[in-house]
């Protein structure tokens, strides 16, 4: 095993002893894992937040199919350096920048990888200069599930796509990927995120009952394809605004006719090409808020209560 500088015998990990809200949440001294055989072992410094975390852990039986059990870790995104490096692995020096998923364990100073496994539950990605850690740990879920659900739908320069729910987590990528790919965008959001979804290049329209014709009132030459970030209402309204079935898509729930789009789907390369983008200056990833992991509680809290603006950030 190769590793680099002094190792620490401990470190820290949001670990929960019971399903449940954020209450379960606590942060503990455990020994620091070490890599074995096939294993990267990052030190982490940046873990970003997703409405997975908070829902795979909210009770026993989810946690069962997601194959999670007591004590837990919880979050998934992180981004660090790698600083073991276990026999058998090849591309991975320590020292290296990684980001990448660690299912329901990335909250914590260390987390092993096994890179092998190829599976976006178990991954590094080497990070590119110009990306800091805060951003990369930003991008494996969120950035995934938008490009995954824009492929179903391949919005182009002569589409008008509306995106249900874009000021989120998922919206921020799903609007700048699809005005690089030259469509115009119209993005569901409060009244409250109307100029960030302006600064992101949608023009804004506000969720709730009408808004299939608030939607016509902005775009009278008509909507061509949509992605429903949020619930059904956007599906709704497109399916109401004449949009064909094949080119709706959903990523939050199932409706009959339209496709699902999984983050774990998306194409091969498409996170990296994301993570290319937003070295290139081409995209950026707007934090909402960052926290020590120490009130990760709060940070969970403020993720869950379903109305951030971007993405949720903890600095470890
Ligand atoms: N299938 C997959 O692979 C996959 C992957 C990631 C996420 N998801 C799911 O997709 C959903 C979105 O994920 P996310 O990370 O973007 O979540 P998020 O960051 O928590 O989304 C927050 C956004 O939702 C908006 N919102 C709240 N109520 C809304 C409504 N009634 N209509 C439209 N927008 C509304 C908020 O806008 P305002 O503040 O303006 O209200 C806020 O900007 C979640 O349900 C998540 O579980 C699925």
């Amino acid at each position: 095993m190769w590793q680099q500088g002094e190792q620490p015998s401990t470190g820290r990990a949001v670990l929960l002893d019971s399903f449940g809200g954020p209450e379960v949440l606590g942060l503990r001294e455990i020994p620091a894992p070490q890599a074995g055989p096939g294993q990267l072992r990052v030190r982490v410094t940046a873990a970003g937040l997703n409405p997975m975390d908070w829902i795979m852990t909210a009770d026993a039986d989810t946690a069962a199919r997601f194959g999670l059990s007591l004590p837990a870790g919880f979050g998934t995104d992180y981004a660090g350096v790698v600083d073991q490096v276990g026999d058998g692995v090849t591309g991975f020096a320590p020292g290296d920048r990684v980001f990448g998923g660690a299912l329901s364990r990335a909250v914590a100073d260390f987390v092993l990888i096994d890179p092998a496994e190829g599976i976006a539950a178990n991954e590094a990605h080497h990070t590119p200069d110009g990306v800091d850690d805060r951003t990369a740990a930003t991008l494996a879920i969120a950035g995934r599930t938008a490009s995954a659900a824009l492929a179903a739908v391949d919005p182009g320069p002569d589409d008008t796509l509306l995106i249900g729910g874009a000021a989120g987590g998922v919206g921020v990528f799903a609007v700048q990927l699809a005005r690089i790919a030259g469509a115009r965008v119209i993005g569901t959001g409060s009244a409250t995120s109307a100029d960030f979804l302006r600064d992101l290049g949608a023009e804004p329209v506000t969720y709730g009952d009408g808004l299939a014709d608030r939607v016509r009132a902005l775009a009278p030459g008509g909507v061509t394809a949509a992605i429903d970030l949020h619930g059904v209402d956007t599906v709704h309204a497109a399916r109401e605004l004449g949009v064909p079935d094949d080119r709706i898509c959903t990523i939050a729930t199932q409706v009959d006719g339209v496709s699902a789009a999984n983050g774990a789907n998306a194409a091969p390369g498409a996170l990296e090409e994301i993570a290319r983008l937003v070295a290139a200056g081409r995209l950026r990833v707007p934090v909402a808020a960052r926290f020590p992991v120490e009130q990760i509680r709060d940070a969970t809290e403020l993720q869950a209560g379903r109305h951030v603006h971007g993405k949720v950030v903890i600095d470890l």
